[in-house]
């Protein structure tokens, strides 16, 4: 049966298993090859999306779980905190290879929205999943407390 949902601000309706994980409909169905497949059991945050604002990992989220709901992907983050997070990925050189910075800035807005001046304990308890094989960490809290003095200032 198909899944109607909004992404990215618009309503889509999607004919597929509603046993699919999200991620290959968002890769496959759609072509949106922003989100990334890591390891596809929820452990290292590649393909994290946002679902009515709360970040999920969408390798272990369910076509036939997001009926009705409202998915964010890297392609439509759109918000002060995103654009914040994302000037402030490019003035630190946040990446190195970059496969896990989609991930990265989607769990790292979805901080700042909940958490406009997070510490550096907030800041470790929100990206905890998120896995940098090139270990990029210390860069990426530095730019999330840049994002955060941006919007505050
Ligand atoms: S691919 Fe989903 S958490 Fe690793
Ligand atoms: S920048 Fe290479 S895995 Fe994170």
């Amino acid at each position: 049966m198909p899944v109607t949902l909004t992404l990215n601000g618009k309503e889509q309706v999607i004919d597929a298993d509603p046993d699919t994980p999200l991620l290959w409909v968002l890769r496959d169905t759609l072509g949106l090859t922003g989100t990334k497949f890591g390891c596809g059991v929820a452990q290292c945050g590649a393909c994290t999306v946002h679902l009515d604002g709360t970040p999920v990992r969408s390798c272990q989220t369910y076509l036939g779980d997001v009926e009705g709901t409202s998915i964010t992907t890297i392609e439509g983050l759109e918000s002060p905190a995103a654009k914040a997070i994302q000037a402030a990925w490019t003035e630190l050189d946040v990446p190195q290879c970059g496969y896990c910075q989609s991930g990265q800035i989607m769990a790292a807005t979805a901080l700042l929205m909940e958490t406009p001046k997070p510490t550096d304990a907030d800041i470790e308890a929100a990206m905890d999943g998120n896995v940098c094989r090139c270990a990029t960490y210390a860069r990426i809290k530095t730019a999330i407390h840049a994002a955060a003095d941006k919007l505050e200032g």
